[in-house]
């Protein structure tokens, strides 16, 4: 009873956070912010796209999913780069991803929330970025990437990108380069936009779900142990939280 009761909680975490995007999608003006990064980071962001599509080795023929697209900055650059695109999220993003992609005849759309979503297509790529710390508990996050793992092709690849992890955070604030990139930062903080200010708020309100060495080390071997490759990748400091970010790496033989 406790464990239902237990799973129950950390689902209904996880709908109040995409609610909470889906709400940033209907009244944030800057896709940067709905999508939980500030506005200084616009630049950076220019390196994530090149960044995926090397680490998934994304091909003009792969067909791609990308669970968790919000309303599109990554999902549109890539599109440009596969054959096809399917995008997954909450409503009021992809209603905001379909006015963006208007012209756009390779990208198709799915609403709802990925766990509870029935997907029969199997995909060369699949991009989760950025979606894992508003999953609750361990063992929702892996039921998420093994469902997600479950829709790749042979021969297919993914990448959990962006994945937060406190142990490399707790190392990288210990080190001096961890206190000056930081000072650095807290500075870039002091000059925010208003939209800036409401998201890191949302941020407050509803903390992240962190991984930690131990569990990022199980979900790669538990991986593993379903049949697929898994890998862990650094983050290049360009990256908007390069520093203290990384990304898993999946490939079906
Ligand atoms: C921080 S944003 C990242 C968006 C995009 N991947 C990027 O990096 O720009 C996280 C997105 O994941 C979506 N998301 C969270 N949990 C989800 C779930 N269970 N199913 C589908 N989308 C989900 C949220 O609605 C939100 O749009």
């Amino acid at each position: 009873m406790h464990e239902i009761y237990t799973e129950f909680m950390l689902q209904k975490m996880n709908n109040i956070r995409m609610n909470k995007f889906q709400e940033d999608a209907k009244h944030l003006s800057s896709s940067l912010n709905v999508s939980g990064r500030f506005s200084f980071q616009k630049s950076a962001m220019k390196h994530v796209v090149v960044d995926i599509a090397n680490k998934l080795s994304l091909r003009a023929e792969d067909s791609l999913l990308d669970i968790g697209c919000n309303c599109g900055d990554i999902t549109i650059p890539l599109s440009f780069m596969c054959d096809s695109c399917t995008g997954v999220d909450g409503e009021s993003a992809i209603e905001r991803l379909k006015k963006r992609t208007q012209d756009l005849d390779n990208v198709s759309f799915i609403v709802g929330d990925f766990s509870e979503l029935k997907i029969e297509e199997q995909y060369d790529c699949i991009l989760i970025y950025s979606v894992l710390m508003y999953i609750d508990g361990y063992d929702n996050k892996r039921n998420f990437i093994k469902k997600a793992c479950d829709l790749l092709k042979p021969g297919g690849r993914m990448l959990v990108g962006d994945v937060v992890n406190t142990s490399v955070k707790e190392r990288y604030s210990n080190s001096e380069v961890g206190r000056k990139i930081d000072k650095e930062y807290k500075h870039q903080l002091t000059n925010l936009t208003q939209e800036d200010i409401i998201k890191s708020e949302n941020n407050v309100t509803e903390p992240f779900d962190i991984m930690d060495d131990k569990k990022v080390c199980d979900l790669l071997l538990e991986i593993r142990n379903w049949g697929y490759e898994s890998f862990l990748l650094p983050q290049s400091v360009e990256l908007p939280f390069g520093y203290t970010r990384q990304d898993i790496l999946i490939k079906r033989w």
